[in-house]
């Protein structure tokens, strides 16, 4: 264990791995030489499904799935050892995502969504899986009205009725950034991009 010593300043940490925490270093890997990098005991997808068998059966029927958490590449997000993170996470989920995703926060002006703005993906998306397509938290328009519930007169007023009696948000709205004040897709029917909303609503 001496050699390894360094490695174990930051074991008492809220994200260690408890094999690692119990110096139980042989579960995951070989004292010899081995043909996995690293000297694991398999190829890193094979051995942490190997234990952690809940995930390995979502992954196995879920509808959809990461591409990093499907091919196995755990360790692009989890140190296995252990970090100062919860999770054993690499960093925060805000920088985290943004290492591979950088172009959605470059691609446009900026005039985005808030929760989007700050990085905080995990409101919106899972971070492995999911039952809805584009690995969502949560059904349009459930998803955005957990957050934008309250019924001011602003939201009903700009809506031309209350925001719970719309049935989908994203017919009208992007989901991330726009060049558009107001996140409002790009294209429109000529009367609703113009605010002539009476033309055929009530007022
Ligand atoms: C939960 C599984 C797991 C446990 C427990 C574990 N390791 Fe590792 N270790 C890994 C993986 C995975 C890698 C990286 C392999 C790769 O990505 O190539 C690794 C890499 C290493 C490396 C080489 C890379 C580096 O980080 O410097 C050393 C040395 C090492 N582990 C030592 C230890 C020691 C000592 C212990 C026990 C205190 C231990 N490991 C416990 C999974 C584990
Ligand atoms: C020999 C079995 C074993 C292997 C191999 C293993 N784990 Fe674990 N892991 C566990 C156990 C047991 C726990 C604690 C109970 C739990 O949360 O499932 C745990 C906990 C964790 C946690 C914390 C879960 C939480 O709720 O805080 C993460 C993250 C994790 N493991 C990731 C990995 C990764 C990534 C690998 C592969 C590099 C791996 N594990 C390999 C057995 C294993
Ligand atoms: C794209 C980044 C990413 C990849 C790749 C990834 N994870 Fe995670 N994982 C996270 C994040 C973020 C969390 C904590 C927040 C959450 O639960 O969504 C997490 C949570 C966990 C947990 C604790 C909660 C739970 O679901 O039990 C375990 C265990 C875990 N991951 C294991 C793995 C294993 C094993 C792999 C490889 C098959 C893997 N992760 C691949 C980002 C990732
Ligand atoms: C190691 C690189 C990596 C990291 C880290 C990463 N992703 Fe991904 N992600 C990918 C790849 C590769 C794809 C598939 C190709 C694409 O759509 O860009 C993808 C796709 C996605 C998709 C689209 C899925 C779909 O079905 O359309 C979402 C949403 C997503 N990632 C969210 C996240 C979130 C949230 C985080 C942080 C927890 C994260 N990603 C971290 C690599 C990564
Ligand atoms: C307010 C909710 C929300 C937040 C916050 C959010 N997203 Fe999304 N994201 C969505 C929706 C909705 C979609 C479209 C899903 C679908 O139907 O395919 C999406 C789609 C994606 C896609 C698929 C490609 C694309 O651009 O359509 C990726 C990748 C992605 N998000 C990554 C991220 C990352 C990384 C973050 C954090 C910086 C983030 N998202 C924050 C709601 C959100
Ligand atoms: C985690 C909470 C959360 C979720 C989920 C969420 N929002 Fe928001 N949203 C906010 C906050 C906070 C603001 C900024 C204050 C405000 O305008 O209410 C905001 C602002 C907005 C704005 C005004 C942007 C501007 O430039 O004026 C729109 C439009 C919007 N959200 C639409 C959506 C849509 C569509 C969804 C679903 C895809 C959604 N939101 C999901 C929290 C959320
Ligand atoms: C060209 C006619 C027309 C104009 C102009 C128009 N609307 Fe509508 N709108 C409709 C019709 C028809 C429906 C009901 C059918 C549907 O849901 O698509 C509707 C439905 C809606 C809904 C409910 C959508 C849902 O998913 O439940 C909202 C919110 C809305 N309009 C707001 C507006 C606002 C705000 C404006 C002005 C910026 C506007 N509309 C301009 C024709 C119009
Ligand atoms: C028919 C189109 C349409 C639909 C559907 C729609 N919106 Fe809007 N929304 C608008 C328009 C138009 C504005 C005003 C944009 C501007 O000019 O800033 C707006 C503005 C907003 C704002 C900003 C309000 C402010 O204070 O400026 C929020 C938040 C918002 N919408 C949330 C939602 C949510 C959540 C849903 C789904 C429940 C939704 N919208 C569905 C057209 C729509």
């Amino acid at each position: 264990m001496s050699c390894h010593e360094s490695m174990l300043v930051d074991i008492n940490d809220e994200g260690t791995h408890p094999l690692f925490r119990d110096r139980d270093c042989l579960a995951c890997h070989d004292s010899h030489a081995e043909d996995n990098s690293g000297f694991t005991k398999k190829p890193v997808k094979e051995m942490c499904l190997d234990c952690h068998t809940s995930i390995k059966k979502t992954l196995d029927t879920i509808g959809f799935k990461h591409s990093p958490v499907a091919e196995g590449k755990c360790t692009a997000c989890h140190n296995p050892h252990g970090s100062k993170l919860e999770y054993q996470l690499l960093s925060q989920p805000n920088d985290l995502c943004i290492t591979c995703h950088e172009r959605i926060i470059t691609t446009t002006d900026r005039k985005g969504h808030i929760v989007m703005e700050s990085g905080n993906c995990l409101s919106c998306h899972t971070s492995h899986y999911s039952e809805l397509k584009g690995l969502m938290v949560g059904k349009d328009p459930a998803l955005c009205i957990q957050c934008h519930s309250d019924n001011t007169e602003r939201l009903t007023s700009v809506h031309r009725q209350p925001i719970d009696k719309i049935s989908a948000c994203m017919s009208c709205h992007e989901h991330h950034v726009t060049e558009k004040p107001g996140m409002l897709k790009q294209i429109g029917h000529d009367p609703f991009t113009h605010g002539n909303c009476e033309a055929c609503h009530e007022s």
